[in-house]
């Protein structure tokens, strides 16, 4: 497979792909990003992650049009097709010195690449793991909602999971659950979904809203609402999702076991269901 890189309007083998020191994406995290799916060559809510992108450029100014559909379709088509994700940053673009200030006529930098992956819940769902997770507080800033590059936050809180032997961080704000440190989150109780709203707390994800549309189309109840953290004790299950994740369950929480300790029913309902688009969208089994 050949790994070529798209650079402002260029694909380029990877070690020609260069950057200046004085790009802003660089020096202060003044960029915005996306990582999306492509199954068989075909993009995991594509629109929806494309139109998550063009609001977080919008929302903090960095004026950049292109063709994202046709960028990411033939970065992936050139880079062997395929299951792969890609990765696509839009930087403010490069100055010639370090200032806070930006002159709004920098010419954007646009940076995408692609890495083989594996589809989400391939295989059977009695043979996948569930993590275990630890809460930590959530010390970000107050626009979560835009997928900005700026992630110490999300890495020190992953930091501590990993410290614990854990996989991933529930961050807590408030008393409030919001999301994981790369995943939105979900608790359930007696048969319901509750899940945090899509505010400037959390991440808008593309997969918590097809779980969300799946439970929707198939009966199951859920809502959108502040959860206490208290509530995690009670829960029957707790689920994350990611677009690279799909939709896992959290077995362990602090080291205390969620619900009986072991992958729940409505966890495997959903994994079903998540199963069944992926077939429906994507053309094949999810585990070829
Ligand atoms: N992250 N919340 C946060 C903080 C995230 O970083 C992500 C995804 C999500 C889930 O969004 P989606 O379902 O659209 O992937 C929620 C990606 C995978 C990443 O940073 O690698």
């Amino acid at each position: 497979m050949t790994n070529l890189v798209y650079l402002n309007g260029e694909y380029l083998p990877q070690a020609e792909a260069k950057i200046s020191i004085f790009d802003r994406g660089f020096l202060f995290g003044d960029s915005v990003y996306e990582v999306i799916p492509f199954y068989n060559g075909v993009g995991f809510r594509l629109e929806e992650h494309l139109a998550r992108l063009r609001r977080g450029l919008e929302a903090v100014r960095i004026r950049a049009e292109e063709d994202w559909e046709q960028i990411c379709q033939t970065l992936v088509t050139r880079n062997g097709g395929g299951h792969q994700a890609v990765y696509l940053q839009v930087t403010r673009g490069a100055d010639t010195h370090r200032v806070h200030a930006y002159r709004p006529d920098l010419k954007p930098t646009v940076l995408l690449f692609s890495y083989p992956i594996c589809m989400a819940l391939s295989g059977d769902p009695e043979t996948i793991e569930g993590i275990r997770a630890v809460t930590t507080e959530d010390i970000r800033w107050q626009r979560c909602d835009i997928k900005a590059t700026t992630l110490l936050g999300n890495i020190m809180a992953l930091q501590q999971a990993t410290d614990t032997g854990a996989d991933e961080a529930l961050m807590v704000r408030d008393g409030f659950l919001t999301e994981g440190s790369a995943c939105n989150l979900f608790v359930i109780e007696q048969g319901r979904i509750a899940t945090p709203a899509r505010d400037h707390r959390i991440l808008g994800g593309t997969t918590r809203d097809l779980l969300l549309e799946l439970a929707a189309e198939n009966g199951i109840p859920w809502t959108e609402e502040p959860i206490a953290e208290a509530r995690l004790a009670r829960a029957d299950e707790v689920w994350i999702s990611s677009s690279t994740k799909g939709v896992l369950p959290v077995l362990t929480i602090n080291g205390c076991a969620v619900g009986s300790g072991d992958k729940g029913p409505l966890w495997y309902r959903m994994a079903g269901l998540f199963k069944a688009f992926e077939k429906t969208v994507f053309g094949l089994e999810p585990n070829a």
